[in-house]
């Protein structure tokens, strides 16, 4: 099967060297890919949202297959672009790429499915009056979404009212440009997060590993958002019976739900979770895999991952062959120092072939001449696989320590907190 693959960060490059694992694979072409990817394959320089010059690219190589990695095209439509072509697109429609385009659209959907989420109500600019009544009928902390894309920054948690009120004005004034013209307001909910992922044909799916994400920049959970510092798969807390729940009370009702309002969907579905006291709630879709996540659950993954995507896309997903295998994986991401503020690029990175069975996903890296340097603010995410949880973190400090690079930040408490869960 010849793939083409799009984006370009971590998540790619894990998506790139598990594609390329598969005994199917004939050719793989990344766009824009890094130089991580370019070990897997072949980097083409396409922008990932000029669906001509990817439909151009298609036609021209006999791509079979177009895996889409990140929200952005998805959102903007890609997969209704191929509708009619010869090629298999993994990645929903514009329609179900809603999910994560409009929170207003997620939280109807999953209010209309009967899906446990956060209380909320959704304002628009002539609404302002009711969004400050609303908030006066909510506890503090309060939760602010802008309704689309808006680069992972779009949520603000507000400690007391009259700054949940100022926020409310500032977002609805464009704060996130158009993302934020309509501002959801929900319920905050106390608990501990955690995401799982389905591969889906819009009637069955595979369950794939779960994992918990470190969000913030700082140690101990303090600082600012960033995409994602790292990652752990399996979560201790994620157990059987907590899994059984989200099956029945998330991922079936979601399914049911895509097919009730017609909505074919062939891709990922991330589930943003909170374990509130055992009961899974629901925060947000992603319409696609996470970044680190990613990193940390195709290794676990004991599948032909070509084979799954091509059941995906023919409907006969619950045919295919998918385990898990029993091991932990923790990934860390090593960041340029100012992330995720201003930061520099172009820092020469040593060590990168001293890491012995670890995987080091590239995810903002380039190369300048026989060097691999810096070109962002997530640069590489490390992966180890072991038995248990101390032994993964062992291994994958171990590695990252011997990388470096100019100002080159990490977080050294990736997994400390499930630890204390064992
Ligand atoms: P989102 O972009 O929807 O994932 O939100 C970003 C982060 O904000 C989430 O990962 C949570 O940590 C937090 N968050 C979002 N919604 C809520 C909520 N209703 N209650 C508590 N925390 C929330
Ligand atoms: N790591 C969170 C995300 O990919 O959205």
């Amino acid at each position: 099967m010849k793939v083409l693959l799009i984006g370009g960060g971590g998540r790619e490059h894990a998506l790139a060297v598990k594609i390329a694992q598969s005994p199917r694979l004939t050719e793989l072409y990344i766009a824009p890919g890094n130089p991580g990817t370019a070990e897997c394959g072949r980097n083409v320089p396409l922008n990932i949202s000029d669906f001509e010059a990817i439909g151009d690219f298609v036609a021209n190589n006999g791509i079979e297959m177009l895996v889409v990695g990140p929200e952005e095209p998805l959102v903007k439509g890609i997969a209704d672009y191929f509708t009619d072509k010869p090629v298999s697109v993994i990645g929903p429609s514009k329609k179900g790429a809603a999910l994560e385009g409009s929170k207003d659209f997620a939280k109807d959907f999953m209010t209309r499915h009967g899906i446990p989420t956060a209380r909320y109500q959704s304002f628009d600019k002539n609404q302002l009056q009711q969004g400050y009544g609303f908030l006066e009928q909510l506890s503090p902390p309060f939760v602010l979404k802008a309704d689309g894309l808006a680069a992972g920054k779009g949520v603000i948690i507000a400690g007391d009212l009259s700054e949940a009120k100022s926020t409310l004005k500032e977002m609805l004034d464009g704060k996130f440009g158009a993302a934020s013209s309509k501002v959801v307001i929900e319920e905050f909910l106390q608990g501990i997060e955690v995401s799982v992922f389905v591969l889906t044909d819009g009637k069955s799916y595979k369950l794939l590993p779960e994992a918990k994400d470190y969000k913030r920049i700082g140690e101990n959970d303090k600082g600012l958002n960033t995409g994602g510092m790292g990652a752990v798969s399996p979560v201790p807390f994620a157990d059987r019976i907590f899994m059984d729940r989200v099956e029945k009370k998330i991922v079936e009702p979601t399914i049911r739900g895509l097919q009730a309002d017609g909505i074919s969907y062939t891709g990922f579905i991330f589930f943003g979770l909170m374990n509130c006291a055992g009961e899974p709630y629901l925060i947000e879709y992603n319409v696609r895999m996470g970044d680190p996540e990613t990193e940390a659950v195709l290794p676990r993954m004991n599948a032909d991952i070509l084979d799954l995507f091509d059941g995906a896309a023919k409907g006969n997903l619950d045919v295919k062959q998918c385990s898990i295998y029993p091991k932990t994986a923790v990934t860390v991401v090593i960041v340029s120092g100012g992330y995720p503020e201003a930061y520099e690029k172009g820092a020469v990175i040593e060590g990168l072939s001293s890491i012995g069975e670890n995987r080091v996903y590239h995810a903002g890296t380039a190369r300048n001449g026989d060097k691999t340097v810096s070109a962002g603010g997530r640069v590489l995410a490390v992966t180890a696989l072991a038995d248990n949880l101390s032994a993964a973190l062992d291994s994958v400090y171990d590695s990252v320590e011997k990388i470096h690079f100019e100002k080159c930040y990490y977080r050294r408490d990736i997994g400390k907190d499930l630890q204390k869960m064992i």
